[in-house]
C-alpha cells in the first residue's frame, strides 16, 4: 500500500462510459432536459376577409385560410386540443399605399379578435401580427416614398402607423401585439401609443431578430404579401451576421418588449442560443416559419423522411437552443400526437 494511486490500476479502460446514460428508455428520459409540451406552442392562423369558408394553402399542406366564422370554430377546436395561444394574420379586403385596412376598426383582424373574445372569452391568449405587407399595394412592410424613380421606406412614418395598428388590435381585445416589420423604434412607438390610450396591460412580443429569409416564401403565397418590387433587405437582417442580433434584442428590451423572438428558427439555432445566453432573463420565442414547414411536408409526401419523428426532432432542437415558445404551423398536429402518442416524445 505504498502507492496511494494503486486503486486506479484496478479500473478497466475506459473509465467514462456515457453509454450507461443511454442504456434504457427510462434513464434517457430521466436526463433528457429538453421537453415539449402544449404550453410551448403558439398556432398561427390566417383569417381571410374575402372568402366564405375555408381555403387550403397549396404550398403548406394542412394549413388553411379561414373566414371569420370558420376561424372561430377552428380556434375552439384548438382549445379543445389544449392549444390556448394563437398568432393572427389577416388577409384584408382591400390594399392601398399606406395599408389602411391594417388599422381599420372594422378590418378583418379586428372583427375576428372581437368575435373570438366574445365567443371564447379569456380562455384563448391572442397574439396579433402587426405589419403592413399584406395590406399595402406595394407589399412592403412600411410606408414608401418615391424620389427620382427610387423608392424609400419611411421608417418614422411607418412606426407611427404600426402604433395605430397595434392600438386597433388592443381595442378589439388582443393580449399581445407582435410587430414584425423590423423598423427602427417600432417597439417604443407601439408601447407609447398603447400606454397613452390606457392599454398598459397589452404586451408586446417583438420579432426582435428577424432575418431577410427565403424561408418565408410559402407564407407570402398564403398571405399575399410579396413585395411588388425590390426586397426586404433594407429592413430585415442580413443572414451572414450574428452579433447584430444582440443589438436588436437589446434595443427591443429597452423599448419595452415583453417577449423576444428569433425568426426563422431552424437555420438560426445559433441565434436563438445567443439571445438565450445574452438575455436569459427574458422570455424567448422562435418562429418555425412557413418554408421550414413546407420542406418537411414535401419530403414526407415523397416518403423520404419519417414525418412525425422529424417534426419532433426539429422542435426539440429549437427548444434545446433556448426557445421558451415556438410559433409553428405544426402546433395542431403536435397537440394531437401529445394526446395520442406519448411514446413519440420519448426516446
Ligand atoms: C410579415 C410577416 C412575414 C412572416 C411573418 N410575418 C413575412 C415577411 O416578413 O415577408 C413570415 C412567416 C412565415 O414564413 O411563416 N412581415
Amino acid at each position: 500500500m505504498n502507492n496511494p494511486f494503486d486503486f486506479e490500476l484496478s479500473l478497466s479502460f475506459p473509465i467514462n462510459r456515457p453509454r450507461r446514460m443511454r442504456a434504457s428508455r427510462s434513464i434517457r428520459n430521466a436526463v433528457a432536459r429538453t421537453r415539449l409540451g402544449l404550453d410551448d406552442l403558439i398556432a398561427p392562423i390566417f383569417i381571410d376577409g374575402n372568402i366564405n369558408g375555408v381555403m387550403e394553402i397549396e404550398s403548406m399542406p394542412g394549413v388553411y385560410r379561414y373566414s371569420i366564422d370558420k376561424g372561430i370554430r377552428k380556434v375552439s377546436d384548438y382549445l379543445e386540443q389544449g392549444l390556448d395561444k394563437i398568432l393572427i394574420f389577416g388577409i384584408p379586403r382591400y390594399k392601398d399605399e399606406v395599408g389602411s385596412e391594417a388599422y381599420d376598426r372594422d378590418g378583418v383582424v379586428q372583427r375576428f379578435i372581437r368575435e373570438l373574445r366574445g365567443t371564447l372569452g379569456d380562455r384563448i391568449l391572442i397574439f396579433t401580427d402587426v405589419c403592413m405587407c399584406q395590406y399595402t399595394s406595394h407589399g412592403h412592410c412600411g410606408v414608401i416614398s418615391y424620389v427620382d424613380d427610387k423608392y424609400k421606406i419611411q421608417n418614422d412614418k411607418s412606426i407611427e402607423l404600426m402604433g395605430r395598428i397595434a392600438l386597433s388590435h388592443a381595442e378589439a381585445g388582443a393580449d399581445f401585439v407582435a410587430p414584425s416589420s423590423m423598423m427602427d423604434g417600432v417597439v417604443y412607438a407601439i408601447r407609447r401609443k398603447l400606454d397613452e390610450e390606457g392599454y398598459v396591460d397589452v404586451g408586446i412580443m417583438s420579432y426582435s431578430v428577424k432575418y431577410a429569409s427565403n424561408f418565408y416564401a410559402p407564407f407570402r403565397e398564403a398571405a399575399e404579401s410579396s413585395p411588388e418590387f425590390g426586397d426586404r433587405r433594407s429592413y430585415q437582417m442580413d443572414p451572414r451576421i450574428s452579433e447584430e442580433a444582440i443589438k436588436e434584442a437589446l434595443m427591443d428590451i429597452q423599448e419595452g418588449a415583453d417577449i423576444l423572438m428569433v425568426k426563422p428558427a431552424l437555420a438560426y439555432l445559433d441565434i436563438i442560443k445567443i439571445i438565450r445566453s445574452s438575455f436569459g432573463y427574458f422570455p424567448l420565442a422562435a418562429y418555425n416559419v412557413s418554408g421550414e414547414y413546407s420542406m418537411v411536408k414535401a419530403a414526407s409526401k415523397l416518403n423520404w423522411i419519417d414525418e412525425k419523428k422529424v417534426i419532433i426532432e426539429i422542435l426539440f432542437s429549437i427548444k434545446r437552443a433556448g426557445a421558451d415558445l415556438i410559433i409553428t404551423y405544426h402546433a395542431p398536429e403536435i397537440a394531437q400526437w401529445i394526446k395520442e402518442d406519448h411514446e413519440l416524445f420519448q426516446w
